[in-house]
């Protein structure tokens, strides 16, 4: 058994409560690779902003488990030495699916756990999210459970159409499951298409897709049921154009990719929600920047000359978030 605190890990009550009375959310990034972990934690250090490192499934498949934890506890020792002198770091589990896989990273020194039961029925989700709240507080690890199900594929539950979270369920879920946030189903979706063109109008002038707005309507009838209580949005991204079209300019081929507009993000994270997590933005800034480098630089062969300028912009994208949308800079 480690505990996160001996790794200098925190958990999100605190950093939770902060951002929901002071109005901005807490990003919460998943990385996979050094490049990305590097970028993360140098955009945050340098503007002081709490920061969440989340493992996906995907992410344990590709990195294995135990080397995203070794590397997030490395993750707290670089930033000090970057000059920030108490990181506000957690180490959370993106989408978990079962008891075990929650325990085995609560025993491993996560700070944070998500079980993600969103996907079956009412009784068995608040069942399973309050075994693991119930193991998990023993140790002081917050748990982030979910209500209503996401369009587009959600881990491996492909579902074609978005459920959106009940604002009557979520007094009985919270109270019954003891859960610590809760992610919400109001219109976002993983993934770096989130709409299908003939869910969207096309912008006259740009010609580029216009999604439908978010269902705010139920962000704020789920406030009003649970007021102050932590809300996480999935789903985050905003799928820049600017890389899409790098893209597709240097070889690449993302016919329609669209994304949550950043102005519904910035209204999001002035209110209870807490908690904005992306993914797809890093990976389309990396994949940018690898590509233009290669084409530009066809005698490239060492990673480190491509990776570089795919850490920058990652780097620059996170800056981005933190300070233009989220609003966490200086929190921390
Ligand atoms: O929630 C989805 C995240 O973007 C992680 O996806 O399992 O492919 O790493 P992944
Ligand atoms: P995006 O695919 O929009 O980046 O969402 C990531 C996410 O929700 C991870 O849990
Ligand atoms: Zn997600």
């Amino acid at each position: 058994m480690v505990s996160f605190k001996e790794l200098g890990l925190v958990n999100t009550r605190e950093m939770f409560a902060k951002a929901i009375k002071g109005g901005y959310a807490i990003p919460a990034f998943n990385f996979n690779n050094m490049e990305q972990l590097q970028a993360i934690i140098q955009a945050a250090a340098e503007l002081r902003s709490p920061v969440i490192l989340q493992v996906s499934k995907g992410a344990r498949n590709y990195a294995n488990q135990t080397l995203l934890r070794y590397m997030a506890q490395g993750a707290v020792e670089y930033a000090k030495e970057l000059g920030w002198e108490n990181p506000q770091i957690v180490l959370h589990l993106d989408h978990g699916d079962s008891f075990e896989l929650c325990k085995s990273c609560v025993d491993f020194g996560f700070s944070s756990v998500m079980i993600d039961a969103s996907s079956l029925p009412y009784e068995d989700n608040i069942a399973l999210t309050k075994q693991v709240v119930d193991y998990a507080h023993k140790y002081d690890v917050t748990v982030e459970a979910e209500l209503g199900v996401l369009a587009g594929v959600e881990e491996e539950v492909a579902s074609e159409v978005s459920h959106y979270t009940k604002p009557e369920e979520v007094v009985d879920f919270a109270t019954r499951t003891g859960c610590d946030s809760l992610a919400i189903s109001i219109g976002t979706s993983h993934g770096a298409y989130k709409f299908k063109p003939e869910q969207c109008t096309r912008d006259p002038k740009t010609g580029r897709l216009v999604p439908p707005p978010l269902a705010f309507d139920v962000l704020k009838g789920v406030e009003e049921q649970l007021p102050g209580f932590p809300i996480v949005l999935h789903g985050s991204s905003s799928v820049p154009q600017e890389y899409v079209d790098m893209i597709n300019k240097y070889g690449g081929k993302m016919p329609d990719a669209v994304g949550i507009p950043e102005e519904q993000l910035r209204l999001a994270s002035k209110s209870a929600v807490c908690k904005i997590n992306i993914d797809s933005d890093s990976r389309l800034a990396m994949t940018a920047a690898v590509r233009k480098d290669l084409y530009e630089n066809p005698g490239h062969f060492d990673p480190r000359q491509y990776l570089k300028p795919a850490r920058d912009e990652m780097k620059k994208m996170y800056i981005h978030k933190i300070v233009e949308v989220l609003g966490s800079d200086g929190k921390a």
